[in-house]
């Protein structure tokens, strides 16, 4: 039977599943209950010094639904509101209630470099098992110069990691933003100032929209509105990447994120380099209980795929990911249609003509392809309302 235990820079995970830094791990109370239900460890909502000012505005959220389902959120929350002591006392509780439950303190600061010693030395004092470095936080902190203001440039990312190396008593993840041209720009500076790994990704700055009746924004703060960040189903291609070319670029533990919605998602970010992964927003729909799915889900997977632990899923799809220059030209698919299914819609036809190729059309009444003209481009496949063609060799 294949374990989910894993070891990640000589922190013993009683599974890979943790919960990310967010409203579900804003206070004791509620990560002591998700350590009951089976997680496998927590990082703390954002920990800052206690004198900086943090105002919330009403409503935080807004959603894109597809199906009924949350696909895609918009907040615009800040940080904890809790004191450093209020969290001090807090992880000294849980570690002693859950010892094999890992804990990470996520903190932010002003760029200062006795600020950020003073909340790491006192972090120090508790059996906390380490840090990430919030430095991708893409709404309010920027305002101040801090949170993305700080993951988005070099010299002040790996200026901090370096302050906080210096005193850091446990491991020093950092979190970086997706809301960068090159991710492992900054990824290679903090690796420089000795990080020992990654967490990636935090949320992707976007905007929700303008309700056209009112013409006020969509989350609708008294009238106004500012770009927030974008988590759920939607942003996952955006994490896969992420993290694929942080793995491809360096060594370091990464604990993956961004979308992650069931056991599926979380074995590819696994595949694609992730040494353990983190959930916000499916946590924040659906409730702590999606551990059981998440936790059965990977174990059965990999029994079937004969992994016996997480080791040997991590990295898997790596010398998968190429460049399109390397690429085979000479592979070619065609569209199969299954006649049994296909309703002569005609939806397929008109995409194909309208997006170029014209490789689809009607003769008398059925669906017929031109393969010399076909480019094998996969299109209508997706647009087909009925799942009646399928690409083949
Ligand atoms: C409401 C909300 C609050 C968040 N607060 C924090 C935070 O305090 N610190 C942090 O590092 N990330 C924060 N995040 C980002 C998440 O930890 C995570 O990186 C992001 O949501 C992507 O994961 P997901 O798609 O599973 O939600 C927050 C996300 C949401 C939705």
């Amino acid at each position: 039977m294949p374990t989910l235990k894993t070891s990640v820079l000589g922190i013993e995970f009683e599974n890979p599943f943790l919960l990310a830094s967010a409203p579900p791990t804003a206070s004791i109370e509620s990560i002591d209950k998700a350590f009951e239900m089976g997680w496998g460890g927590a990082v703390l909502k954002t920990i800052t010094p206690d004198d900086l000012e943090m105002t919330e505005v009403s409503p935080r959220y807004a959603t894109i639904k597809a199906k009924g389902k949350v696909i895609c959120l918009q907040n615009i929350e800040l940080l904890s509101h809790k004191t450093i002591q209020y969290w001090v006392d807090g992880i000294k509780y849980l570690k002693k209630k859950h010892p094999t439950k890992v804990i990470i303190a996520s903190i932010m600061s002003p760029v200062d470099r006795m600020a950020w010693h003073e909340l790491v030395l006192r972090l120090n004092e508790t059996p906390v098992d380490a840090y990430e470095l919030n430095f991708s936080c893409p709404h309010g902190m920027p305002e101040k110069g801090i949170g993305m203001a700080i993951g988005t440039t070099t010299e002040i990312s790996s200026l901090i990691t370096s302050w906080v190396k210096d005193v850091a008593t446990k491991p020093v993840f950092v979190k970086l933003t997706p809301n960068v041209t090159d991710i492992t720009r900054i990824a290679k500076a903090v690796e420089q100032a000795n990080a020992d790994g990654f967490a990636a990704i935090n949320t992707v700055q976007g905007f929700m929209g303008i309700n056209l009746e009112t013409l006020e924004p969509v989350l609708n703060v008294d009238g106004q509105s500012t770009y927030g960040g974008l988590s759920g189903e939607a942003v996952k291609p955006i994490g896969f990447r992420c993290v694929a070319q942080l793995r491809q670029n360096s060594n370091l533990p990464i604990l993956g994120m961004g979308g992650i919605t069931n056991w599926q998602d979380a074995a590819q970010y696994i595949a694609l380099g992730s040494d353990a992964v983190q959930i916000c927003t499916e946590v924040m729909i659906n409730g702590y209980e999606i551990i059981n799915g998440l936790k059965s889900g990977l174990l059965n997977y990999m029994e079937s795929k004969g992994f016996n632990n997480i080791s040997e899923l991590k990295n898997i799809a790596i010398p998968k990911i190429t460049s399109h220059e390397k690429l085979n030209k000479k592979h070619y698919v065609y569209p199969l249609i299954d006649k049994e299914k296909c309703v002569s819609c005609g939806k397929c036809v008109k995409i194909c003509s309208e997006s170029e190729y014209h490789a689809l059309n009607f003769e008398k009444g059925c669906l017929n392809l031109n393969q010399e003209i076909c480019v094998g481009c996969s299109l209508c496949s997706h647009v087909c309302p009925k799942e009646a063609i399928k690409m083949c060799c």
